[in-house]
């Protein structure tokens, strides 16, 4: 395995537990954010879930309190904190995981490209954009690749190792796909369709729900309900996007919605409103839902 150092860019929703995955396989790796005190949440995260998969160990008897506690300091022990580009120097993977805007990842690519060495793989995190943009903005479009976690990143065992079109060379997705193999993920390859194959398919269905819910004006909730309940999903959409985040979700749609001229990909009016007045699930407390503490 080519990477002894990785990076991640971006220590929000999906940053602090990307980190913990690359940590918990024994790689030591660097968080960066903007400000210390969204480095800090990424890092909790990061020891929240190494204590909750250790405990689980624990109760089943797997290992002992002490062996969980010194796996704990271990693991935690690989993942240092920056709001510069700091410890970046010498690092051989970088994933970015900031919000889902093509400006501001085409600027972070650039930087990157500035402070990694030449050698190093620079990985998007990016739900739904371009590969290649991203990789133009560097001058290693081929060392430029997707690595699309899925929410929970701990939990959830499959990562999109998407190819820039035109740009990603062979052997950049080979080593994108060895190293999430190294951090115990199944990889899937694919092309950098809008939405690549799992968002494609899953804002697709959101959609209709959206569609309906909107033509209608029912009550979000009684929706997420009907769908819960009936066993078809384990929670409805609606909880579901404040959890991951309604801007996120929103960029996402709305860049899907172009993308075919608002034929399939229906954006909800209600979200939008939500994100304009600052709500944006969870993370803010509010969205669809409130979510107090
Ligand atoms: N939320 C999800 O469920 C989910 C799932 C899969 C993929 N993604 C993708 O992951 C990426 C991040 O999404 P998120 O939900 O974690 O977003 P988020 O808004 O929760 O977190 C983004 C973080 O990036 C930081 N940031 C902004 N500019 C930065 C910069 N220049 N340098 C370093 N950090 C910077 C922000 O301060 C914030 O902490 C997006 O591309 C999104 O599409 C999200």
């Amino acid at each position: 395995m080519f990477v002894s150092k990785a990076a991640v860019v971006g220590a929000g929703t999906m940053g602090g537990e990307i980190a913990q995955t690359i940590a918990a396989a024994g790689f030591r790796v660097v968080v960066k954010d903007v400000e210390q005190g969204f480095v800090d949440q990424g890092l909790e995260k990061a020891r929240e879930v190494t204590r909750g998969q250790l405990r689980g160990l624990v109760e089943k008897g797997r290992l002992s309190e002490e062996e969980a506690e010194s796996r704990a300091d271990e693991t935690v022990g690989l993942i240092e904190g920056t709001t510069e580009y700091e410890g970046l120097g010498d690092v051989d993977f970088v994933v970015e995981a900031v919000p889902e805007r093509i400006d501001l990842k085409r600027r972070v690519f650039a930087e990157l490209d500035e402070v990694t060495p030449g050698h190093a793989v620079l990985a998007s995190n990016t739900s739904s954009l371009s590969i290649a943009e991203m990789g133009r903005a560097t001058s290693r479009p081929d060392k430029v690749v997707g690595f699309h976690y899925f929410f929970p990143a701990s939990v959830m065992r499959l990562i999109e190792v998407i190819e820039g079109e035109g740009t990603t060379s062979e052997e950049t997705m080979d080593a994108a796909a060895n190293f999430a193999q190294a951090i115990r993920k199944q990889p899937i390859r694919c092309g950098e369709a809008p939405g690549f194959v799992v968002n494609r398919v899953l804002i697709a269905a959101i959609s209709e729900v959206w569609r309906v819910q909107d033509a209608h004006d029912i009550d979000p909730k009684e929706i997420d309900k009907v769908i819960s309940e009936s066993g078809a999903a384990p929670m409805g959409p609606f909880f579901l996007s404040d959890l991951l985040g309604l801007d996120t979700v929103l960029h996402v749609a709305e860049h899907l919605s172009e993308s075919d001229g608002g034929e399939r990909f229906f954006v909800s009016p209600k979200m939008k409103e939500l994100v304009a007045s600052g709500h944006l699930g969870q993370k803010t407390g509010r969205g669809f839902y409130d979510h107090p503490g």
